[in-house]
């Protein structure tokens, strides 16, 4: 039996990335445009990489839960649902979305162009969309002044925490992704003492160190998003891009994380906005606004290249 091959869902950081999120109108013809699409993404992907190898082009596509139903039916992938929406101490929203690019690349020209390609394709078959463009900050820091992605997984380890196995046979290979959209109050943040907002973070600031466990406060972000499984650490793989609007005062970072389980990622989000336990949530999210969240299924490449038009 030839071997699955998964989407570049593991592939080295970039400098820059689209994060495209489009809905897709009802009707046969359009589900026959994004079909046809599945199977010639590949093949724009090859086209639009080629002009700089070096520059690193890779596309991941992926499915929301009613988009997997009206495309593919059954069977279908095990964990696969709507994202829920959470109402804690601070809300994560849950937003329209059937369909996620994530397209990465060293040159924003590289994403831009398959982008645009990618839309030439299904243009007419997509409702709305929500575009992206983000771009990476002095150290690899976000927006909000902090070193982002330090703690990710890497080679072996980043495959064992996103690609699926024998858990969902049918589906391995696979991964799942959730995005959310965050705007950052950088001017309440700024006011911070950096002391404090070490402690939201629980890392240096300026070295990127993380804080000793006996120093660091119950509530900071890395307390909260550390979760175990019998004694085992779940981990996710993250590729947050700043990206912002000078003019319009927006700063923000796009959050985006894969896991083989959407449970891994929706436990992290109860601990940042619910708190562990209840009350003791993630302080960041006192200054950071999720305003968008969706959830996909990413099939392998496999599957993708054999979706018949
Ligand atoms: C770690 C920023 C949202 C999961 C970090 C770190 C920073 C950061 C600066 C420390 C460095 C690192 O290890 O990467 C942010 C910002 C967010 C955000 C600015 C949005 C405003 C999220 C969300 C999740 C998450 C929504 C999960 C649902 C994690 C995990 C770690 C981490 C798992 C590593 C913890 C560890 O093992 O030390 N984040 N994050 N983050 N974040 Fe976030």
């Amino acid at each position: 039996m030839p071997s699955t091959v998964s989407q570049p869902v593991v592939t080295p950081l970039t400098r820059s990335a689209i994060f495209l999120v489009v809905t897709v109108k009802s009707g046969p013809e359009h589900e026959g445009a994004i079909r046809a699409l599945c199977a010639d993404l590949s093949g724009l992907l090859r086209a639009v990489g080629f002009r700089d190898l070096e520059g690193r082009l890779s596309c991941v596509m992926g499915f929301g839960s009613q988009m997997w139903d009206r495309l593919f039916g059954t069977p279908r992938p095990k964990e696969l649902h709507a994202f829920r929406e959470i109402k804690g101490r601070h809300h994560a929203v849950s937003t329209p979305g059937d369909i996620l690019f994530h397209i990465r690349a060293q040159r924003m020209d590289l994403c831009f162009e398959l982008a645009t390609q990618i839309m030439a394709r299904i243009g007419d078959a997509v409702a709305s969309a929500d575009e992206v463009h983000g771009f990476k900050y002095f150290d690899d820091r976000d927006l909000i002044g902090f070193v982002d992605g330090t703690e990710n997984p890497v080679d072996e380890a980043a495959l064992e925490a996103t690609i699926i196995g024998e858990e969902d046979g049918a589906f391995a290979g696979g991964s799942y992704v959730i995005v959310q959209k965050y705007l950052h109050d950088l001017t309440g943040w700024n006011r911070l003492p950096v002391e404090a907002q070490e402690k939201i973070i629980g890392r240096s600031k300026l070295s990127d160190i993380e804080q000793d466990d006996a120093l660091k406060a119950p509530y900071a972000h890395n307390v909260l998003t550390s979760i175990e499984e019998n004694g085992e650490t779940l981990e996710i793989l993250r590729d947050n891009m700043p990206f912002g609007d000078a003019g319009k005062g927006e700063f923000g970072t796009y959050f985006i994380g894969y896991a083989r389980s959407p449970r891994r990622i929706e436990q992290m989000l109860e601990n940042m906005f619910v708190g562990r336990p209840p009350g003791n949530y993630d302080r960041l999210l006192d200054f950071s606004r999720a305003v968008t969240g969706s959830l996909f299924f990413v099939p392998s490449a496999t599957f993708l290249d054999d979706v018949a038009p």
